[in-house]
C-alpha cells in the first residue's frame, strides 16, 4: 500500500533530471526533511547520475537512465526538473502511469501541452503539483496581507530585472526549441505565480508585449552562480533576455510584467507594486539565488501622499523552497488537489503565448551594433 494512502512513513521521491535545480535546490532540501526519502534518481547523462549517486546519504538509492524503468509501486512523488521542452512528455508519462508529479516551472510551453498534462492527470489518477516557490516567500506573503487593506485592486506591476543572470548561456535555456522562450518563460513564470492569488479566478482578456535581446550576447550576462560553461556561445541563442507584457483581466484589472535576465541595473531586483482603490503597496526584494541581490526586502504602503514602511522579514536565500517542500505532503493528500495546478497553468501559458504572439507581430527591432555589445 502506498505511504500516500496509509499516511505513514516518509514520502518516497524519484528525482527526474539531475542538473543544477535538482542538485542545488531540491536534493539537499529533500535530504534535510524527514517527511521525504529519496529512493530513485533518473537522468540519461551518466555523469549526472554518478554525481547524485556519489553524494552522501545515498544508501538505498536506485539510479535509472529513463523514466520508463520507474516502478509506480515504489514511488510516491516524482520531482521533475528536466529541460523545459521535455516537461510535458516526461510529466505526462509519469502521471499516466499513476505517479504524482511535482513539476518545475515553466510547467508547459503551450496551451496544448497544458491539456495533455490535464488528460494525463485524469487518466493516471495522480496529482500534478507545480513548482514555483515565489509565492511561499515571507515577504510576498506580507505583500498579500497588505493587499487585503488596499481596497479594490486595479493594477499589479511585477518586475524581476537582473543585472546579469542568463542561465546556461549558449545551452538549452537560450534555444527556443528547447526552452520555449527566454526570460518570460523562465523568470516571468514566477511573476505570474505571484500575481495569481491577487487576481483570483479572473481570466486574461487581453495580452500584448515586446521582447528584446540586447544583453544575451555579452559574456558578462551569464548567471555565474550556476557554474555553467557559458563562455562560448557554441549553441547560439534565439530567445529574449527581456520581455515586457501588459495584460487586462476580464474583470477590468491590469497587470504589467517585466522580466529580464540582464539589464543596465547594478543589482538583481524584484519589484512588485499593487495599486488599489484605497492605496498602493510596493515590495522590493530579490527572487532566486543570485548573490548580486538586495540585502533586505522592503515593503511600503502609500496613501494620501504619504509612504510608510511596513515590517517584512528578510529570510535566508532559498527559504521559500523549504516552505514549499513542507507544504507538499498535505497537497499530495488533498482530495481536491487534482486539477488545481493545471487551472492556474492554463491561464499563465495562455497569457505567455499571447505576449509572444504580440511581440512577434510588432515591427522587428534593430539588433545592437557590434560596438554596442561586447564580443561573443
Ligand atoms: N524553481 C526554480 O527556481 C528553478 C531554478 C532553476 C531551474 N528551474 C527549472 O528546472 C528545470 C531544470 O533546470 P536546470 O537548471 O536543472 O537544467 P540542467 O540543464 O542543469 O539539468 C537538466 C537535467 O535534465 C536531464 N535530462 C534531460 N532529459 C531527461 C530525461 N528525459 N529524463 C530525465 N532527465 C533528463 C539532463 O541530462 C540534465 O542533467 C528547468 O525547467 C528550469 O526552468 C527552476
Amino acid at each position: 500500500m502506498s505511504v500516500l494512502s496509509d499516511g505513514r512513513g516518509p514520502i518516497r521521491i524519484a528525482l527526474v533530471g539531475l542538473g543544477w535545480a535538482t542538485r542545488s535546490i531540491w536534493l539537499p532540501r529533500l535530504r534535510g526533511n524527514p517527511a521525504f526519502t529519496v529512493t530513485a534518481a533518473v537522468d540519461p547523462a551518466e555523469g549526472s547520475r554518478a554525481a547524485v549517486a556519489g553524494a552522501q546519504d545515498t544508501a538505498g538509492l536506485s539510479t535509472f537512465a529513463t523514466i520508463h524503468d520507474l516502478d509506480p509501486a515504489v514511488v510516491d512523488l516524482a520531482v521533475v526538473a528536466v529541460p523545459n521542452h521535455l516537461h510535458c512528455a516526461v510529466a505526462g508519462e509519469l502521471l499516466a502511469k499513476g505517479i504524482a508529479v511535482f513539476l518545475e516551472k515553466p510547467v508547459c510551453l503551450t496551451s496544448e501541452e497544458a491539456e495533455r498534462l490535464a488528460d494525463a492527470e485524469r487518466s493516471g489518477g495522480a496529482v500534478l503539483l507545480a513548482g514555483s516557490a515565489a509565492a511561499y516567500r515571507a515577504d510576498v506573503r506580507g505583500l498579500y496581507r497588505l493587499a487585503t487593506r488596499l481596497g479594490r485592486i486595479r493594477h499589479v506591476e511585477l518586475a524581476w530585472v537582473r543585472a546579469r543572470g542568463v542561465p546556461d548561456r549558449g545551452g538549452w535555456f537560450t534555444q527556443r526549441s528547447l526552452a520555449g522562450g527566454g526570460a518570460l518563460v523562465d523568470l516571468g513564470w514566477h511573476l505570474f505565480d505571484i500575481a495569481g492569488p491577487l487576481l483570483g479566478t479572473a481570466a486574461f482578456r487581453h495580452a500584448i508585449g515586446t521582447v528584446s535581446a540586447d544583453f544575451i550576447t555579452r559574456r558578462s550576462s551569464r548567471a555565474d552562480w550556476r557554474g555553467d560553461d557559458g563562455d562560448a556561445l557554441t549553441g547560439g541563442t534565439d530567445v529574449e533576455d527581456t520581455a515586457r507584457g501588459f495584460l487586462v483581466t476580464d474583470d477590468g484589472r491590469s497587470v504589467a510584467l517585466h522580466a529580464s535576465w540582464a539589464s543596465h541595473e547594478a543589482l538583481d531586483t524584484t519589484r512588485i507594486t499593487i495599486d488599489g482603490s484605497g492605496g498602493s503597496a510596493t515590495l522590493r526584494c530579490t527572487l532566486g539565488f543570485s548573490p548580486n541581490r538586495l540585502q533586505e526586502s522592503t515593503l511600503t504602503r502609500t496613501m494620501d501622499g504619504e509612504t510608510h514602511p511596513v515590517a517584512v522579514p528578510t529570510e535566508p536565500v532559498g527559504a521559500e523552497y523549504d516552505r514549499q517542500l513542507a507544504a507538499l505532503p498535505a497537497q499530495l493528500r488533498d482530495p481536491a488537489g487534482p486539477g488545481r495546478a493545471i487551472a492556474e497553468v492554463r491561464r499563465t501559458i495562455g497569457a505567455i503565448e499571447r505576449v509572444y504572439a504580440s511581440a512577434r507581430s510588432a515591427p522587428a527591432q534593430e539588433a545592437p551594433k557590434a560596438r554596442e555589445a561586447e564580443p561573443v
